[in-house]
């Protein structure tokens, strides 16, 4: 019987040489350890056995019992480590390697300019104030001392709606009549940031649609000393301490006085240049002190108070500061100009 016992093992670990998975080994497992394998059906016949043979059979069936097991569990441990070794290799990870790129947002320069003129308005006490961009004939016009079918209507080029009466703002204007009226009798000191429309031939300097900010101050004793100083200063704390600005008189249905304000043009310093026409001075807005009938249509006795108000183009500042010589750049959304802010 004990030849029998060695065949029986040296053909179980023969089969278990070539096994390379898990499946094979299982089956392997089944056939040469499990209920019916012949060592098993050596155990059972134990008790057909003499006396004398039975131990010397049992020993040895045993033993190769623990052999075989033991041959089982190394060549699934080699297997596993294979497999390990193998994942590896092939799914090798190498961490020099650059990581992807994140596509990072940002602002858009219009937001991040109008943004920073926010942020010195705020340091010199004004708060933000936000007016509709689709407005009534009477909020454009009409209460900006502009009655229906008044010449002055005309400096705007407005786009009217099928509706009648209505129009997108072509200023951020009728917004001083919207502040007046939430807050009249009490004091102002506002931006009102926002955009306007106008039905303009396009150009390097003109768009159809362009951000403005209505600056307004209501309250008693107030100047065109005010305005002055609040207009240089702005110009000053975005530019720089040695900006120059200056007054010219102008005409505004809605402020009396009326100015336009320039500032020095920074691409010549006031030399004089093609961007500037060779007057050294780049035109920024409309401004003057608060018409009368405008603080009363505002809710305001014109008697007691008075106020001063400006319109700013923020692109002009944008294109001032960054030497952008096309205002059409902010909106054609090409990459590699808003890539640059
Ligand atoms: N709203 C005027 C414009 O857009 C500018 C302006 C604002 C003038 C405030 C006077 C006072 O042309």
């Amino acid at each position: 019987m004990l030849p029998e016992l060695d065949q029986i093992e040296q053909n179980a670990l023969k089969a278990l040489e070539p096994i390379q998975d898990e499946a094979g080994l299982e089956s392997w497992r089944i056939a040469h350890l499990g209920r019916s394998a012949p060592l098993m059906l050596v155990f059972d016949q134990l008790g057909k056995l003499s006396k004398e043979e039975r131990p010397v059979i049992g020993r040895r069936a045993n033993e190769i019992k623990r052999a075989l097991e033991a041959a089982f569990s190394a060549r699934s441990e080699a297997l596993r480590q294979l497999a390990l070794q193998r994942t590896l290799q092939t799914e090798r990870l190498d961490v020099t390697l650059p990581g992807r790129a994140f596509t990072i947002g940002r602002l858009h320069p219009t937001t991040s300019n109008m943004r920073s003129i926010i942020r010195v308005f705020a340091d010199m006490g004004f708060q933000v104030y936000r007016s509709p961009e689709v407005e009534t004939d009477e909020y454009n016009f009409g209460l900006l001392n502009m009655p229906p079918h008044h010449p002055a209507r005309d400096m705007w080029a407005t786009f009217y709606t099928n509706m009648p009466n209505v129009s997108l703002r072509p200023h951020t204007s009728p917004g001083q009549i919207h502040v007046m009226r939430a807050y009249a009798p009490e004091p102002i000191r506002a931006i009102l940031p926002g955009m306007c429309y106008r039905y303009e031939q396009i150009s390097a300097r003109k768009e159809t649609q362009f951000y403005q900010i209505e600056v307004l101050a209501v309250g008693e004793n107030i100047t065109l000393g005010d305005l002055k100083g609040t207009v240089s200063d702005l110009a000053r704390r975005l530019f720089g301490p040695n900006m120059r600005t200056r007054f010219r008189a102008a005409y505004f249905p809605f402020t009396e006085p009326s100015a336009e304000y320039d500032f020095e043009c920074l691409l010549c310093h006031g030399k004089g240049c093609a961007v500037c026409a060779w007057t050294g001075w780049l035109e920024i807005g409309g401004c003057g002190m608060v018409h009368p009938i405008v603080l009363q249509n505002g809710g305001y006795d014109p008697a007691r108070f008075s106020g001063f108000a400006a319109g700013l183009g923020t692109e002009r500042i944008m294109m001032l500061k960054h030497h952008i010589e096309d205002i059409r750049y902010f909106w054609a959304n090409d990459m590699r100009f808003l890539d640059q802010f």
